[in-house]
């Protein structure tokens, strides 16, 4: 089972409006209200593609009730962490040509008790040989050592452990062995200390993340597509996005895809033991990544954070280099 966990959730307000005016009364094309947070985007891709996962959410105070009645509308399967502090809200603003603006609150402080709650519903919940994936950043005041130590006990209970986060986070995640690593440009460039510029770049920090402990490093570089570094090698694409509305999420979809075509890989009950034994591992990597890239992109045309379902996905469009051009600059700002 994959389980999704989201330590800092929130109740997302999307809003478009035809151009932001800082200080002026803006008048809004679109709003919605949407269940928000890494690991709940993940879990919402996965749901709108027929991959099963359950979501572990701590919820608190009449924000988290309704976070957690979206969430079962949307036909998710939540595990509700109880605590004491009210769920956060967020408020994304997107205007025509892309640019996001997002105001996020802080979110609620854990107590050791509720975050050890929410582990052991992880740890019950992924069953023998899950998928358990941590995402998005921790809550205010948590230590760096409790959120290692959640890793250390996925790892030590033999699970797949999952990270998309950043700075001291990753890093501990990268150390304490999670099989697979999910930072954007930022997010690697900051927990390596350098600026980069170029796919040889990347490439050169996600495997000081495998030398540090990683498995794999999907590093997702927003237009110029995403870079994968496993033991297997090196393996690159992009799917260009003719009408870019929201990378809001963009990467929650991009990892789903990725997870939707590893796990079901790794996964006796969906794979017919003849096809797992003789599948190059190379060509799985390159399909994960390829299936991630059609999801991400299409992530990119949607409002908000709507995360895509099988009729918004353009395969076709996805192109795959094996051997890149290692030193092409990176194009996005990052
Ligand atoms: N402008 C774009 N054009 C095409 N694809 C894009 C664009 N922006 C993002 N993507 C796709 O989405 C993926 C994830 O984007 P990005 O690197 O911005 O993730 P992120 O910063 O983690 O996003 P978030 O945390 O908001 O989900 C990229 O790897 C790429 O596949
Ligand atoms: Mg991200």
């Amino acid at each position: 089972m994959i389980v999704t966990v989201t330590l800092n959730p929130s109740l997302d307000r999307s809003i478009e409006v035809g151009r932001l005016e800082r200080g002026e009364v803006n008048r809004a094309t679109s709003a919605s209200l949407d269940p928000g947070g890494k690991g709940v985007n993940v879990s919402r891709a996965l749901l709108a593609n027929g991959v099963p996962s359950c979501a572990v959410v701590p919820c608190g105070g009449d924000e988290g009730g309704q976070l957690i009645r979206l969430l079962v509308a949307e036909g998710v399967d939540v595990r509700a962490v109880p605590i004491a502090g009210p769920t956060r809200s967020n408020v994304t603003i997107t205007e025509p040509d892309g640019t996001t603006t997002k105001i996020n609150e802080p979110g609620p402080e854990l107590s050791p008790g509720e975050f050890a709650a929410i582990t052991d519903q992880a740890l019950a919940a992924a069953g023998p040989d899950g998928w358990v994936v941590a995402c998005g950043s921790a809550p205010p005041g948590l230590p760096t050592s409790a959120f290692a130590e959640f890793c250390h006990r996925v790892v030590g209970a033999g699970l797949h452990l999952v990270v998309d986060t950043s700075g001291p986070a990753l890093r501990a995640a990268a150390v304490a062995g999670a099989a697979l690593l999910k930072p954007n440009r930022a997010e690697l460039a900051e927990v390596v200390g350098r600026p980069l510029v170029s796919v040889r770049d990347v490439v050169a920090a996600a495997r000081e993340l495998r030398s540090w402990g990683a498995g794999a490093v999907l590093a997702s570089l927003g237009a110029d597509g995403a870079v994968l570094v496993d033991g297997h090698g090196v393996v690159t694409g992009d799917a260009p996005v003719v009408r870019p509305r929201s990378s809001v999420g963009a990467g929650d979809a991009l990892l789903a895809g990725f997870l939707a075509v590893t796990v079901a890989r790794n996964a006796p009950p969906r794979v017919p033991p003849s096809e797992k034994q003789t599948e190059n591992h190379t060509s799985g990597s390159r399909r994960a990544l390829h299936e991630a890239l059609a999801w991400g992109a299409a992530a990119v045309s949607l409002p908000g954070s709507r995360m895509p379902g099988p009729a918004d996905l353009s395969r076709d469009r996805v192109r795959i280099d094996s051997q890149p051009d290692e030193v092409r600059p990176l194009l996005a700002s990052g």
